[in-house]
C-alpha cells in the first residue's frame, strides 16, 4: 500500500494523491485542489490549532492518551527522581545528558551569567509595590534586550549561545527582584557558589548581613518542580516564543511575549487560579455544590488545574508533584488545602461530566499547594512556572531558528466579511 492520501474533490470529480509523512500531510499540498485554475486553492481551517503541527521537533515527546512525557527520550519520572534542573536544561539544549566535566562547565557558565545590570533596577522601582510579578517580569525581560542589541543577530551561533546562557541564568535573578520589590526590600545579589535553585531561594529570602541557608528538602522539591516545568512541546507560550522569534525578533523580546502568554489563567496562570478556587471552596463539604456549578456553568466556571489539550489521562507531572508535596509538608507542615484538593480530585474523577471529557489533574493542580506551603504568595506561582520554562522556551526558539523549513509565522484566514463596497459620504449614512 502506498504511503499516500487520495482525495476526490466531488465538486470536480478530480482526484489528488498527497504524500503522507509522519502521519501528516503537508497543508500546502492541498492548494492543488481547485475548482477553477485561478482559484487560490484549498486550505485547512483549524481554530486554536487543535490538529495542526506547526513544526518538527526533537526536544519533548508527549503521548496524551498514555500520560507519557519525555525530554529528549528520557521519561520525566526518571529525570524528576535522578536529575537536576540545570542538568535537564543541558539535556534539552544539547540533546544528551552531560558528562561530569560538561555539567560542571555548563553549571559554571550559567551561574556566571546570573548578575543583571544594576541600571535595570530603575525599571523595577518604577512598578507599584503591589504590581503583579508576571507583569514586572515580562517588562524586565523585554528591557534586557536593550542591554544586548547584538542579540538581534540571530544567525550568529556564538552570540545566540550567549543569550541562551543569559536567559536561563537571569530569570531567577529578575524573578527574585520582583518578589522583593513587592515586600519593599532591595534585591540581593546572586551567589554563584550556590546551586541554581539554592541561589534563587537565597536571592528571595536572604536578610541583609545574615547568611541564608536554604532548607535542603525545600531546595530539592523546588528543583524537582523546575524539572517538571522545563518544557512541554508546542504549548501556547512556546508557540508564542516561536512565532515572535520567527520574525527575527531577539530572544529577549520573544521570551517577554512567551511570558505574556503563560500569564493567561488557562495556561500558566492556572496554578494561581487553583489556589483561589480551593480558597473559594473553603471546605470539603462545599465541594459538591462547586462541582454542580462547574457542570451547569456552560464552561464559564472551570475546575482549575483540571483538563488539558493534549493529556486525556492523568498528567504525569501532577503525579510527581502530588508525591513531592509530602516531602515539603514534612518541613512546612501540611497545607490544609491539600485535603480539599484530594477530595475534589476523588469526586471529579468519578463524575461522568469529567470522565466523559477526559478531564484529569494537570501540572497546575497540586503545584500551587506546595508553593503556598513554601511561603510563596499566590500571584508569584506563575513566576515559578516561568523560571524553569525559560529553558524550554529558549531551546525551542533555538530549534526554530536552526530549522531550514521555518520562516516568518503568518497563518491564513477564511474571510466571511463584506464584499467590495464604495465609501459613503457622511450626509448619506443612515
Ligand atoms: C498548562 O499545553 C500545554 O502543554 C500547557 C501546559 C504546559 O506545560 O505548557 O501543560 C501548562 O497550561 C496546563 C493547563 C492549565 N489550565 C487549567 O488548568 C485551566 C483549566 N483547564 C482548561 O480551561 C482546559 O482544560 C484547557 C485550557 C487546559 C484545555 O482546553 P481545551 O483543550 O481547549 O478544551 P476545551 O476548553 O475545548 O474543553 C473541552 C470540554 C468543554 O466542555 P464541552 O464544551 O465539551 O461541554 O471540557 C470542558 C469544556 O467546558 N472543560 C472543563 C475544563 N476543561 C475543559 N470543564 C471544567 N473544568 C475544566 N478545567
Amino acid at each position: 500500500m502506498a504511503n499516500t492520501l487520495t482525495i476526490t474533490d466531488n465538486r470536480t470529480g478530480k482526484q489528488y494523491e498527497l504524500p503522507i509523512e509522519h502521519d501528516t500531510i503537508r497543508a500546502m499540498e492541498l492548494r492543488k485542489i481547485k475548482v477553477k485554475d485561478d482559484d487560490f486553492g484549498m486550505m485547512t481551517y483549524d481554530p486554536a490549532f487543535m490538529n495542526t503541527a506547526s513544526c518538527v521537533s526533537k526536544i519533548t515527546f508527549i503521548d496524551g492518551d498514555k500520560g507519557i512525557l519525555r525530554y529528549r527520550g528520557y521519561p520525566i519520572e526518571q529525570l524528576a527522581e535522578k536529575s537536576s534542573h540545570l542538568e535537564v536544561a543541558y539535556l534539552l539544549m544539547h540533546g544528551d545528558l552531560p558528562t561530569l566535566p560538561q555539567l560542571k562547565e555548563w553549571t559554571a557558565t550559567i551561574m556566571g551569567h546570573t548578575a543583571v545590570f544594576d541600571q535595570l533596577k530603575n525599571v523595577l522601582t518604577g512598578f507599584p509595590h503591589d504590581a503583579h510579578p508576571m507583569g514586572m517580569l515580562g517588562s524586565l525581560v523585554a528591557a534586557l534586550s536593550t542591554y544586548y542589541p547584538e542579540s538581534r543577530k540571530i544567525s550568529d551561533p556564538a552570540s545566540m549561545k550567549l543569550h541562551v546562557y543569559r536567559l536561563i541564568a537571569k530569570m531567577p535573578t529578575l524573578s527574585a527582584w520582583c518578589f522583593r520589590h513587592r515586600k519593599g526590600l532591595a534585591p540581593v545579589d546572586p551567589e554563584n557558589g550556590l546551586s541554581y535553585t539554592g541561589n534563587f531561594l537565597n536571592m528571595l529570602y536572604k536578610s541583609s548581613g545574615q547568611r541564608y541557608t536554604p532548607d535542603p528538602v525545600l531546595e530539592r522539591a523546588l528543583d524537582i518542580l523546575f524539572i517538571l516545568h522545563a518544557d512541554h512541546e508546542q504549548n501556547c507560550s512556546t508557540s508564542t516564543m516561536r512565532a515572535i522569534g520567527s520574525s527575527q525578533a531577539d530572544p529577549y523580546v520573544s521570551m517577554s511575549g512567551a511570558l505574556s502568554a503563560l500569564n493567561g489563567s488557562l495556561h500558566g496562570g492556572a496554578n494561581e487560579q487553583v489556589l483561589l478556587m480551593l480558597k473559594e471552596i473553603g471546605s470539603k463539604d462545599h465541594i459538591p455544590a462547586f462541582i454542580k456549578e462547574v457542570k451547569e456553568g456552560n464552561g464559564e466556571k472551570r475546575l482549575m488545574g483540571f483538563g488539558h489539550r493534549v493529556y486525556k489521562n492523568y498528567d504525569p507531572r501532577a503525579k510527581i508533584i502530588k508525591a513531592t508535596a509530602d516531602q515539603v509538608f514534612g518541613v512546612t507542615g501540611r497545607n490544609p488545602l491539600l485535603d480539599i484538593a484530594l477530595e475534589l480530585e476523588r469526586i471529579a474523577l468519578q463524575d461522568e461530566y469529567f470522565v466523559k471529557r477526559k478531564l484529569y489533574p494537570n501540572v497546575d493542580f497540586y503545584s500551587g499547594i506546595i508553593y503556598q506551603a513554601m511561603g510563596f504568595p499566590t500571584d508569584f506561582f506563575t513566576v515559578l512556572f516561568a523560571i524553569p520554562r525559560a529553558a524550554g522556551w529558549i531551546v525551542q526558539w533555538s530549534e526554530m531558528i536552526n530549522d531550514p523549513e521555518q520562516k516568518i509565522a503568518r497563518p491564513r484566514q477564511v474571510y466571511l466579511g463584506s464584499d467590495e463596497r464604495n465609501y459613503v459620504p457622511m450626509n448619506q449614512r443612515k
